[in-house]
């Protein structure tokens, strides 16, 4: 019989091979397990070193607190990305910084603010990530996201360099009339990760997870709507709002400097919407004092005809309407890789 009250020693092992043996379990064979049975996704980018340095801008100042990169498989998630997310999304993100660093754990447990796995698709322009960060204010009104002020400088404007960031903050906000506010080089690495945080599609042929419904009131998930019944009606309104309101802003006036107004433009009003089109489905560079506008490709024909028809007929815009058959065809040509099978 052993007696733990006399003899130390095998106190001591027998509390050191539970230990081991837990641990072994517990972490250091899933870990290994994990190691060997994860990949890259095919086609999925490698984080660039600024993108790194971008990373590490991001665990250094908490955004972790506020903001999770994962969707669940769960119905309420599915506005957040486009698939469930899975091991291989975090291949990269997952290597150690350095040797006294351990990885850091991105998956965040806490919402206050949107799931960022896939930002880089919704707002993946450089001026709206900039202005967000000097001040979420400026671009959506009542945010509760704190301000990154000491990411930018402000400077002379005869200080200014050509590759310098310039944002465009109006007058009123400045501390100094005629100085300029520019990015400082880990707000560059910063904005660069964040516009980096985009889902890589699944290979072709491969089936990404279901989300689960939510239940219903009887607790029971809801059955979804029985095949070739009308899909509901698209409102271009909520589409608007949700989407090209971060930029335009809800008025359509935009933000001059960083954003145009789409209120009484004339691209917006020309008699064939074709043009429209191709600038939601493909994004656009063509008006020089802006920078450009990324895709909306991720957007469905049905969403991309409501919003157009809603911006043409609202704000005291007055255009003939598109549908979705035109941007069906559209999206063929200039965002192949989003038809849906
Ligand atoms: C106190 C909580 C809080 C912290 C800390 C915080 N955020 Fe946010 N964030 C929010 C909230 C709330 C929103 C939604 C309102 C808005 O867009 O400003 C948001 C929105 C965003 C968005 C836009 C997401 C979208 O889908 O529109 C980005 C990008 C973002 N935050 C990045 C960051 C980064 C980068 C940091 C760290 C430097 C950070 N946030 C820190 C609360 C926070
Ligand atoms: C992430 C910011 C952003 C989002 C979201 C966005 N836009 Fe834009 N949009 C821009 C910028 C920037 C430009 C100017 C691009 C350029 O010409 O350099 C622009 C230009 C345009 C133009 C051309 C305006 C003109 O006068 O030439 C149209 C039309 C337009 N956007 C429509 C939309 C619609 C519709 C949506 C929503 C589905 C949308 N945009 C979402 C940033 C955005």
């Amino acid at each position: 019989m052993i007696n733990f009250h006399k003899d130390h020693a095998t106190l001591v092992n027998v509390a050191l091979m539970g230990f081991v043996l837990l641990s072994t379990g517990v972490a250091i064979s899933p870990a290994l397990y994990m190691q060997d049975n994860n990949a890259p996704l095919p086609g999925m980018p490698k984080m660039t070193e600024q993108e790194q340095r971008g990373l590490n801008v991001y665990v250094s100042e908490g955004c972790i607190g506020c903001h999770t990169q994962q969707v669940r498989n769960i119905e309420m998630d599915k506005t957040w990305g486009s698939r469930p997310s899975m091991p291989s999304d975090y291949y990269y993100s997952k290597q150690r910084p350095d040797i006294w660093h351990n990885t850091p754990s991105l998956l965040g447990s806490e919402r206050t603010g949107p799931d960022l796995t896939n930002v880089g698709v919704r707002k993946g322009s450089e001026a709206w990530q900039m202005l967000h960060l000097y001040d979420p204010r400026m671009v959506e009104k009542a945010s509760i996201m704190p301000r990154y002020g000491w990411l930018f400088k402000q400077v002379d404007s005869t200080a200014v360099k050509p590759d310098d960031f310039v944002l465009t903050v109006p007058a009123d906000k400045l501390d100094h009339p005629g100085s300029k506010v520019i990015a400082t080089e880990r707000a560059k690495d910063l904005v660069a990760y964040l516009i980096s945080l985009k889902q890589t599609p699944l290979p072709e042929g491969v089936v990404a997870e279901a989300f689960i419904a939510t239940p219903g009131a009887d607790g029971k998930p809801v059955a979804p709507a029985a095949a070739g019944a009308a899909a509901p009606a698209v409102d271009g309104s909520k589409v608007f709002t949700s989407v090209c309101a971060a930029c335009h802003q809800p008025d359509a006036k935009g933000i001059p400097g960083a954003f145009p107004a789409l209120a009484g433009a004339d691209l917006v009003n020309e008699k064939d919407p074709l043009k429209m089109v191709d600038i939601v489905l493909g994004g656009y560079e063509g008006l020089p004092q802006y920078g450009p506008m990324p895709s909306q490709a991720h957007l469905s024909d049905e969403e991309i005809a409501a919003v157009i028809n809603y911006v043409r007929s609202n704000f005291g815009n007055d255009a003939p309407p598109t549908d979705a058959a035109t941007v069906k065809t559209q999206r063929a040509v200039l965002a192949p890789e989003t038809v849906q099978q």
